[in-house]
């Protein structure tokens, strides 16, 4: 990261903590919901299979610059699958930069050829080893792997959601991202039960045990881009939510925290690692922070 990247984050952290404001720097642009596959554990795909206009994804960028976001996700549907004529995922990350974000990562299944090097992350979603993932995702474990060898970078950072189907792949996969070409961490999520995907969730006792199996390969030097000093607010749900400075906006439409904000009961259940730990670093927690200044600077 650039100093003056951290210069920019440090000061709206200290701000954010002493005058408890609510200002937003962390911001997500849903480019399309149309995706190539179907995965169990997933509420959001093919819903109106849309693919946003290029120019109204760029307004969407200036409308989250000018509110202050400066660290920027990519997300979907399928991110790769974007296309508006002759413009890419590539070209909005480019984009994107250019504005003047300072992180800009995007999110992927991994299933397409990945040539994104401007991104400073592609959360790649690997659910597990080839049987569970597969389970979960469709047969497209291989084609990823392919994928991952063949990619034009090493900026790939595995993004795992554990649920009651790949519980027990933890260490799969972080062996797998500390022996992986390209691939520079790996970051979890719990399964966040949506209506319709509630019989994969985890309870408390179960997630304690995925956080210990988390910090053993930490420890073992496995490079997990998640910091553990969170690990006992993610395990009992005890994280002030929503994240009030994080945002998404898909469509012209502009939620706090996440496009679940509106779903009932869901906040007390969220399994998304991000909500815990930004919530708590804005928090002041001290910990969390040092925590996350060792974690950061080492992954980005
Ligand atoms: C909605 S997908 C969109 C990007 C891309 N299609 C992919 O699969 O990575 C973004 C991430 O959300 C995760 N996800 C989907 N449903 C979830 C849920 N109910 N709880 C936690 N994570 C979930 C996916 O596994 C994926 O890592
Ligand atoms: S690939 Fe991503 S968007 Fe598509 S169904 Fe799976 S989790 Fe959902
Ligand atoms: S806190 Fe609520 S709105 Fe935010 S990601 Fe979790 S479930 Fe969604």
């Amino acid at each position: 990261m650039k100093l003056s990247s951290f210069m920019h984050f440090a000061k709206f952290g200290i701000k954010t903590i002493l005058f408890n404001k609510k200002d937003v720097i962390l911001g997500t642009i849903i480019v399309t919901d149309k995706c190539n596959l179907s995965c169990k554990h997933c509420s959001v795909n093919n819903i109106n299979c849309v693919i946003y206009p290029y120019e109204q994804i760029k307004k969407e960028m200036e409308k989250l610059y000018n509110m202050g976001v400066r660290i920027l996700f990519f997300c979907g549907g399928e991110t790769l699958l974007y296309k508006d004529k002759d413009k890419t995922i590539r070209d909005l990350v480019i984009e994107a930069k250019n504005m003047g974000f300072l992180i800009v990562n995007l999110v992927t299944n991994g299933t397409l050829p990945i040539n994104v090097p401007e991104a400073d992350l592609i959360l790649l979603s690997l659910d597990g080893n080839r049987g569970k993932h597969n389970e979960i995702r469709g047969d497209t474990y291989d084609t990823i792997l392919e994928n991952i060898k063949n990619a034009t970078s090493d900026n790939i950072c595995f993004y795992m959601a554990i649920n009651q189907i790949n519980k027990d792949c933890i260490e799969d996969v972080c062996l797998l991202a500390k022996n992986t070409k390209n691939v520079r961490a790996v970051s979890f999520n719990f399964h966040t039960p949506y209506p319709n995907t509630k019989h994969l969730y985890l309870n408390k006792e179960e997630k304690a045990v995925c956080c210990e199996k988390i910090a053993k390969m930490m420890k073992e030097k496995v490079p997990v881009f998640n910091l553990k000093s969170a690990f006992k607010y993610i395990i009992n749900n005890t994280f002030d939510t929503p994240c009030n400075q994080c945002v998404v906006i898909e469509n012209g439409k502009v939620s706090t925290c996440g496009r679940c904000i509106d779903i009932p009961n869901l906040c007390e259940k969220c399994g998304y690692f991000f909500v815990a730990e930004y919530t708590l670093i804005f928090k002041g927690n001290i910990k969390v922070i040092f925590d996350m200044l060792k974690t950061y600077l080492k992954y980005i």
